[in-house]
């Protein structure tokens, strides 16, 4: 059960190696979270994950998660709610090659695929098997990329619209169910996500961003930008005429 203070003591992160999602584990059991289900594909770097929270003093168990295999997921989610699971993380996702994607539809598949075919095929039982329990919170990794699709990553951006969307519909339909739901939009991270490109302005970090989420939980938030100034960006890229917007080299 989360806490008085609104510590969440068990935590399910789709996505057992997001870089992102590790830095919030480490945060969350480093305040008193003891069981961590890692949901992943299996590798060296997923088992390695699981020993360093185990080291961190939690209970760690590890689940195979393949986002495109939506027949197996009602099954991983039953696993991962035996015990009470207080914060559920959606925290997988590809950020995939746009040019490749404009030409190649079986890249703009993929990326859509994990990044919102996937998030919705787990959403929906974990949000199921959070209702029958009766309380928790459920965090989605979408990005100030779905706000406006930009030319240079628009098969990210459109799959993390979608992703949005449906979350937020959800949180809303769950609104008073005991089951909270929060969007987290981050502009550029420093992750091997993004380790191929130049940093973008107001670049941020996993550990502002899990700040971020920790915060947000406490408050109760429905989404959170990250930094919260991509708020402010976004509000007046959103209002930039389109002739003008494809122009910005952004
Ligand atoms: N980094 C950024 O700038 C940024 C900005 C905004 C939003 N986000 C979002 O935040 C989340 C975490 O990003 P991150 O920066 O922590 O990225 P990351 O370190 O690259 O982690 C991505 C995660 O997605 C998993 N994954 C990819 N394809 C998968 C598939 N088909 N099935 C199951 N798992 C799959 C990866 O697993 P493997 O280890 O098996 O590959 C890894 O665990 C993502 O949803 C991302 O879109 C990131």
């Amino acid at each position: 059960m989360i806490n008085a203070v609104g510590s969440p003591q068990s935590l399910l992160l789709l996505g057992g190696t997001s870089e992102i999602g590790l830095t919030l584990a480490r945060t969350l059991v480093a305040d008193r979270c003891r069981r961590v289900v890692l949901a992943g594909r299996p590798s060296e770097a997923l088992d390695r994950a699981a020993d360093d929270l185990r080291s961190a003093g939690a209970q760690v168990e590890v689940l195979p998660f393949e986002a495109s295999d939506t027949g197996s997921h009602p099954a991983l989610v039953e696993k991962a709610f035996v015990d009470d699971v207080d914060l559920a993380v959606v925290a997988f996702g590809v950020l995939g090659d746009q040019a490749r994607a404009e030409v190649d539809a079986a890249h703009s598949v993929e990326i859509a695929t994990t990044n919102y075919v996937g998030a919705l095929s787990v959403l929906v039982p974990v949000s199921q098997a959070m209702q029958r329990q009766g309380h928790g919170a459920i965090v989605v990794m979408s990005s100030v990329a779905g706000e406006r699709p930009r030319k240079s990553n628009f098969a990210y951006g459109s799959s993390k619209a979608g992703l949005d969307a449906f979350a937020t519909g959800l949180g809303d339909v769950l609104h008073g169910s005991g089951v909270h739901v929060m969007v987290v939009r981050p502009g550029f991270v420093r992750t091997k996500m993004t380790a191929h490109l130049e940093p973008a302005p107001l670049s941020t970090t996993p550990e502002e961003v899990a700040d971020a989420i920790v915060q947000g939980l406490r408050r109760r938030r429905e989404t959170i930008w990250v930094p919260g100034t991509m708020r402010l960006v976004m509000s007046v890229l959103r209002a930039v005429p389109r002739p003008i917007f494809r122009k910005l080299p952004i």
